[in-house]
């Protein structure tokens, strides 16, 4: 496996719309070594979440995993390949985001707090789920990103944004990077 190198705002493929993986694309080893490179990165990083145009493929893929804390329901390593995101209820919720592509700031984001997933994984298998809290907003963060969206677009108020050791220091509360 390999480190990628992460897209920081400012390139081009951040803004850009990303395209449907194509159904040939999960035979390929080429393809699931992408994957494998995409959860090393996100390790490497200490990202709870990577989506392909973070690493300079323009396609509908993103890997996301959430260790368990007293705050944050544990997520298992997950792939979503060509996901869709249909909201359960109208429920929204505001919480703090950072991205791998926005280095060292935090912003407050609404986001819907229950949804339905349904995507493929990396065999290309349809699945269904459906989250809730930080679970659901790291989905729509990650989803946002296969749009050319980040979460400066969503933040309601800009005055939450802060750099992270300010964050640390004037926050007390600890989210990771999505
Ligand atoms: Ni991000």
């Amino acid at each position: 496996m390999s480190i990628l190198k992460i897209a920081r705002i400012g390139h081009p493929i951040i803004r850009a719309e990303a395209k449907p993986v194509p159904r040939k694309a999960f035979g390929d080893p080429a393809f699931q070594k992408l994957i494998d490179d995409m959860q090393e990165t996100m390790y490497e990083y200490e990202g709870v979440g990577v989506a392909g145009p973070q690493v300079h493929v323009g396609l509908r893929l993103a890997v996301l995993e959430v260790p368990g804390s007293e705050s944050q329901e544990e997520v298992p390593f997950t792939v979503l390949a060509n996901p869709t995101i249909t909201p359960l209820g109208d429920q929204v919720e505001s919480g703090w985001e950072g991205c791998l592509s926005i280095p060292d700031l935090r912003g407050v984001v609404p986001r819907i707090k229950h949804l339905k997933l349904e995507a493929l994984d990396r065999h290309g298998k349809p699945f269904t789920l459906e989250a809730s809290d930080f679970f659901a907003r790291v989905i729509q963060h990650e989803c946002d990103h296969l749009d050319g969206q980040v979460y400066l677009d969503r933040m309601a108020d800009m005055k939450s944004l802060t750099f992270i050791k300010e964050f640390e220091a004037h926050v007390l509360r600890d989210e990771d990077e999505t």
